[in-house]
């Protein structure tokens, strides 16, 4: 069987460590392995929370930017935006036709949104269920995403079954979550990194702005020369070691041990450097790439989009036919 890697990100906000280190450097890294690719910008989703058209907009055009300069191959790759392909909408709801509500209201990512002050709105609720959509849609069989997204792949799993055995058809499998090295990024306040929660460091960021978001990285109160520093207990090391080469890693970890260290602003010194030579090139790239006179961006998603809409076709039809819709 051939494997077919489905992912979604929302253009809720800027790109940040998170994401990539979660799930871009996945989705990069699987172009070179056999099997089809599946990404999408997930506008749908991102309405739950944003209500601001151009706000929505730039960030899509910002993730499409995004992939395109860090390397995806767009041949190879299927990059689109969700709402290209509105049959996900119409298989979305068939699912949801074969899910007990009860299920949606035990959701963490659901329950966590609405503690921390967002609208229960009904796309919010129903959230887990158009991504479920989402993935059936393309017969998703790995879907590379962070650590959070488990649940919700669960969720798909049991769409996948109940959908099979009310309609007594075997039009789904089940997919399953593929997870990188990385799966749950620490934000600068040491939970989980994210757009929704204002402690991100940005992909895409120079100068005196990202040294703004490194210094919000929050420390504890160790004095240099007299205290032992914990490299394994400490978020701005975790943060570094996402970006460093291991030798500069461990050098760092030997340095913490010692009574040399000469304190974190080291640390954060070392992050920006870091960061600086993972995603200097790519920023530029994604700069010329961003500009609104550069049509690549806009001609990449709608061939994306063509491909997935054919893609997603084949399914809705086959979903109709058994439904009793066709
Ligand atoms: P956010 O939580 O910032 O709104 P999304 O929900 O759009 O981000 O997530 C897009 C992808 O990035 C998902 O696969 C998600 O699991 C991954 N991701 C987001 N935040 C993190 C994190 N802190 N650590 C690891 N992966 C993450
Ligand atoms: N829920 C995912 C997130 O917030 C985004 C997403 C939507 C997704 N549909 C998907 C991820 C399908 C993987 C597969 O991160």
């Amino acid at each position: 069987m051939t494997n077919r890697y489905v992912s979604g990100i929302q253009p809720s906000g800027d790109l940040h460590l998170g994401n990539y280190f979660g799930a871009i450097a996945q989705h990069l890294n699987l172009q070179h392995l056999p099997g089809e690719q599946y990404y999408f910008i997930a506008d749908y989703h991102a309405l739950t929370s944003l209500k601001d058209g151009k706000k929505l907009k730039g960030f899509t055009r910002q993730i499409a930017a995004t992939y395109v300069a860090l390397g995806l191959d767009t041949d190879k790759a299927v990059l689109f935006k969700q709402s290209d392909v509105p049959e996900v909408q119409e298989l979305a709801w068939m699912l949801g036709c074969v899910l007990g509500a009860g299920v949606l209201h035990r959701c963490h990512a659901y329950k966590d949104k609405v503690e921390k002050g967002l609208t229960a709105n009904v796309g919010l609720l129903t959230y887990p269920v158009l991504m479920a959509a989402d993935i059936l849609i393309y017969g998703g069989t790995h879907i590379p995403v962070g650590s959070d997204q488990i649940q919700h792949i669960e969720v798909a799993r049991d769409l996948a079954q109940a959908f099979n055995s009310a309609f007594g058809a075997k039009i789904f499998s089940k997919p399953e979550a593929y997870l990188g090295t990385a799966p749950l990024v620490p934000g600068t306040d040491g939970h989980k990194m994210s757009k929704s929660y204002g402690n991100t460091i940005p992909i895409f960021a120079r100068g005196k702005a990202l040294k703004k978001r490194i210094n919000a990285i929050v420390t504890d109160s160790k004095v240099p020369g007299v205290d032992i520093f914990e490299p394994d207990n400490c978020n701005a090391f975790s943060i570094f070691e996402l970006m460093a080469p291991p030798a500069q890693v461990d050098e760092l970890r030997k340095s913490y041990c010692s009574l040399n260290f000469p304190g974190y602003g080291q640390t954060k010194k070392l992050i920006i450097e870091a960061h600086n030579r993972c995603f200097g090139a790519a920023y530029d790239r994604y700069l010329e790439l961003i500009d609104l006179d550069n049509t690549e961006i806009d001609e990449i998603l709608k061939i994306g989009a063509e491909k997935a809409r054919a893609r997603a076709r084949v399914t809705i039809n086959k979903c109709r036919k058994v439904t009793g819709l066709d």
